[in-house]
């Protein structure tokens, strides 16, 4: 194999004016990965004849039903409720007796690492009358004392003992531990269901794409922080991670600098049934490949070319940053209305004042992009989505992402498992 170079680091050089400047070096991976080779080889075709990923048509949504409309908002958050949802970062709860609390959907929970370091999830919800156990967004604890009536649990959620046993009267404390919820952890990430008693089965549901996620190693990795920002629908959200279309335009001023400086950078898609990768560069980066054996592809991911990862229906993932960013956009209480989660984590924990400040300021830069550039965009359409007058919004060919997600979307939403199920195909480099 041809010793990789590195000469272009550009997939995270400083964009000027928004403070990000790189900290550490990433890449490249050890592992040999077909897919990405292919999605790789995909890319330089596209480049070379100055095309991208094309859907086969052009798709319209109205603006209101998809993004405005009550009972389909209603019917999304019921889906939500159903299915895999990422709830949090192995990284944040690494210890053993590590917990945090959350509210997702309207429901509080409470996620905990038991001293055998194994994962729960939990209503955050006394079973004697339902008081929350603790308020605390994250911390370390054995057990947890309510503070209604002073009932105690342990951090696997059984019941350890009820205050002044004698007079409440007899309590089976083996059935009345925390309701738990179905949860499990996968490739840095951790996965709940909303509803006790789903089965959760990340490897079917997410099919194969957490392999996938999981050469990053990102459960190894640091934990920077977290931050929560108010936005507009969920969807608007999810789909700034899903097209580069609108990054010379819209982020001209920003993460431009490291795309293609006019023309929206090639895409290259894989799905992997509703949940999709795909893989972009600058073209600059791309001719620097140009030497390179392309079964040997796969050694410049992160730094010639980076893919972003979409779980189906809500989580972004762009790789190639020494400061990842997990996010996830969840539903608010009306259709106009979303939080989006970040997580922040990079390779290692700094190691002087300076790193960490510059780290710091990298993951600032980041959400300040989407909130000032993204959100600050999305909010003006809501306000389309929540009026009266409809029209139809048209997903170009080139926004092959964006409609295969609507198209997942429906699927789920229409809930006929034998209908077809949407794919997307590979590249017609036509
Ligand atoms: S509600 Fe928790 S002890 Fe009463
Ligand atoms: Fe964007």
């Amino acid at each position: 194999m041809e010793e990789a170079t590195f000469t272009v680091a550009s997939q995270q050089e400083d964009f000027e004016g928004t403070g990000y400047v790189a900290v550490e070096k990433i890449g490249p991976l050890d592992t040999p990965n077909e897919g990405i080779n292919r999605l790789a080889q995909e890319l330089i075709e596209h480049h070379d004849k100055r095309t991208t990923h094309m859907a086969p048509e052009i798709m319209n949504l109205d603006v209101v039903d998809v993004y405005g409309n009550e009972e389909r908002h209603r019917a999304e958050v019921a889906l939500f409720k159903r299915i895999p949802l990422v709830i949090g970062v192995s990284a944040e709860m690494r210890e053993p007796g590590s917990f945090k609390t959350l509210n997702m959907l309207g429901l509080p929970l409470l996620i905990t690492r038991d001293k055998a370091g194994v994962l729960h999830t939990f209503l955050n919800a006394c079973t004697h009358r339902g008081a929350p156990l603790t308020n605390q967004p994250c911390g370390k604890a054995a057990r947890f004392t309510c503070p209604y009536h002073a009932w105690t649990f342990g951090n696997d959620g059984g019941l350890i003992a009820v205050n002044s046993s004698d007079q409440f009267g007899d309590v089976d404390k083996s059935s009345k531990g925390l309701v738990e919820l179905p949860c499990t952890e996968k490739a840095g990430l951790i996965f709940a269901i909303l509803t006790p008693g789903l089965e959760l089965d990340v490897d079917a549901f997410y099919e194969g794409m957490l392999d996938e996620i999981a050469r990053y190693g990102y459960e190894d990795w640091h934990y920077l922080g977290t931050m929560d920002v108010k936005a507009a629908n969920w969807k608007f959200g999810v789909e700034g991670f899903l097209e580069t279309y609108h990054v010379p335009v819209l982020h001209k001023t920003t993460l431009n600098q490291i795309a293609s400086g006019g023309r929206p950078p090639a895409q290259a898609f894989q799905s992997f049934g509703p949940h999709m990768r795909f893989v972009t560069a600058t073209g600059q980066a791309l001719e620097d490949m140009r030497s390179v054996d392309p079964k040997d592809y796969w050694t410049r991911e992160l730094n010639n070319f980076r893919a972003i990862y979409n779980l189906f229906p809500n989580v972004a993932v762009p790789t190639g940053f020494d400061v990842i960013q997990i996010m996830t956009m969840i539903p608010g209480a009306t259709p106009g209305e979303h939080t989006t989660i970040f997580h922040h984590i990079t390779p290692k924990a700094p190691e002087t004042e300076d790193e960490a400040a510059q780290l710091e300021l990298n993951r600032q830069a980041l959400v300040r992009i989407i909130v000032d550039e993204d959100y600050y965009i999305n909010a003006l359409v809501q306000q389309v989505a929540n009026g009266d007058a409809s029209f139809p919004l048209m997903f170009g060919r080139n926004e092959v992402g964006l409609q295969h997600f609507h198209k997942s979307l429906n699927w789920f939403l229409d809930g006929d498992a034998n209908a077809p199920r949407p794919e997307i195909s590979t590249s017609t480099h036509k």
